[in-house]
């Protein structure tokens, strides 16, 4: 894993995006991108925004696949994951929104739905690059704690502690969708590279637990360390659980970690 520790939100964000656009770059025919909703990637998305209308970085060609979204909400509904990345990443830039893809909360049947997605992430050739956030229970995507390491695309029903953490979106909290389709861990980990932001005080203990304690089902981020390219960015103060002392902090290359000492 590579860990970068900056110094504030904002950077942790740039660093996210220039790692994207660098891949996007390598590949511009037919790139797929893996996106997550939550607060923590909205800062990164900006910057990709920034980078589409300052620096041409292109979209047009780029296939997405959203990780997952809560069901019994249509596209269009306020607080849908559809909406959201049409509202933070996908009307602000040149993306072709025929290849643009977020699990369908209204989806008749979720279970034959959930086999099409995994099916269409393996047409359009695999996850290039994922962006992952981790819950406050150590969730990636809305794989919660005891989801099978190996799962995919299914139907999950939120833990208390996820359901909480959402309410700040809707009106009361029993608004809150109690499930969701998600892509599995297992779906997860087969794309091409991993690449988790995190940032806030909220996110240190568990952050540390996915990068430096056991894996487990308990965390299911910390299936990272067993993923062959994750890319870990946390701000300071994610970062402060962490123990090892050897991460890039503040520094962008393990030969300028050797030549600060
Ligand atoms: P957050 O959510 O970015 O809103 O903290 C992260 C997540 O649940 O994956």
């Amino acid at each position: 894993m590579e860990i970068f520790i900056k110094k504030d939100y904002q950077e942790m964000s740039r660093k996210g995006a220039e790692i994207v656009a660098e891949e996007m770059r390598k590949k511009p025919e037919g790139f797929v991108l893996g996106l997550a909703t939550g607060s923590t990637p909205v800062g990164l998305y900006k910057e990709l925004i920034r980078m589409n209308k300052e620096e041409g970085l292109d979209f047009s060609r780029v296939t997405t696949f959203n990780l997952d979204e809560y069901c019994g909400l249509a596209p269009d509904h306020e607080q849908s994951y559809h909406r959201f990345m049409d509202e933070n990443l996908f009307n602000h830039i040149n993306i072709d929104k025929k290849n643009v893809h977020v699990p369908d909360g209204l989806a008749p049947d979720p279970e034959a739905f959930c086999r099409d997605y995994e099916k269409m992430i393996v047409d359009a050739g695999g996850v290039d690059l994922q962006v992952l956030g981790i819950g406050s229970d150590g969730h990636i995507a809305f794989n919660e704690p005891g989801s099978s390491l190996g799962s995919r695309t299914r139907v999950k029903t939120l833990t208390p502690e996820t359901i909480e953490d959402n309410a700040r979106f809707f009106k009361t909290i029993d608004e809150v969708p109690k499930y969701a389709i998600t892509m599995g861990v297992g779906t997860v980990m087969e794309s091409r590279i991993c690449l988790l932001v995190a940032n806030g005080a909220k996110k240190a203990e568990v952050l540390a637990r996915a990068v430096e304690g056991p894996i487990t089902a308990e965390v299911t981020a910390s299936m990272m360390q067993l993923h062959r390219e994750a890319i870990i960015i946390v701000d300071e103060e994610a970062g402060a659980k962490l123990k090892r002392k050897d991460y890039y902090k503040h520094v962008e290359k393990m030969t300028d970690l050797l030549k600060k000492k």
